[in-house]
């Protein structure tokens, strides 16, 4: 079975039509060419209310896993991570180390992320970058872990 996919643009600037999205695209086909089924997208403000409800609606709605793109850094606005934490069940920290640790190897900004995954409900959530090239780099470097955890977090028996 195909992994169920949300993808979530968190961005004031993207949701007001102030600038197209390209992340949430560009997520897309990195989602399509790893084989899963994108069946949820949404663009919303960068609103800590807005960010948990549409969580919890693509969790409810089958997304075994979510990814959203933006408002992981240090600007004011900027409230993912305390959004997905305030919800969350567990964090992954292994997924934010990893994706930091080698985006550090393309550019020093990386840094500057407060990337992570977390289970929410009966999904695994990343919190991804919102520069599309960088939210599909640190896709790629956690997509090996992905279906064992989109598995536990759905508590589907699995071989370890
Ligand atoms: N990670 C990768 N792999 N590639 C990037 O280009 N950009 C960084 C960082 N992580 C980047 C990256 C930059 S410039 C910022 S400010 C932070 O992600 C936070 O981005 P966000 O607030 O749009 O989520």
């Amino acid at each position: 079975m195909p992994i169920t996919v949300g993808i979530l643009t968190i961005s004031d600037r993207a949701s007001s039509g102030e600038y197209e999205d390209h992340g949430g695209p560009a997520l897309k086909v990195a989602a399509e060419k790893a084989g899963w089924n994108v069946h949820s997208e949404a663009i919303i403000p960068d609103d800590v209310t807005r960010i948990q409800e549409t969580l919890r609606a693509f969790s409810a709605q089958g997304c075994g896993l979510i990814l959203t793109t933006g408002g992981t850094g240090i600007a004011a606005r900027d409230v993912t991570p305390e959004a997905i934490r305030a919800i969350m069940r567990v964090e992954l920290p292994g997924f934010g180390e990893a994706m930091r640790m080698e985006s550090l190897k393309i550019t020093p900004n990386a840094i500057l992320s407060r990337s992570l995954a977390a289970v929410v409900d009966q999904s695994l959530v990343i919190a991804l970058p919102g520069k599309p090239s960088g939210a599909v780099e640190c896709l790629g470097f956690v997509t090996g872990a992905i279906p064992h955890a989109v598995a536990l977090a759905q508590r589907v028996p699995t071989s370890c």
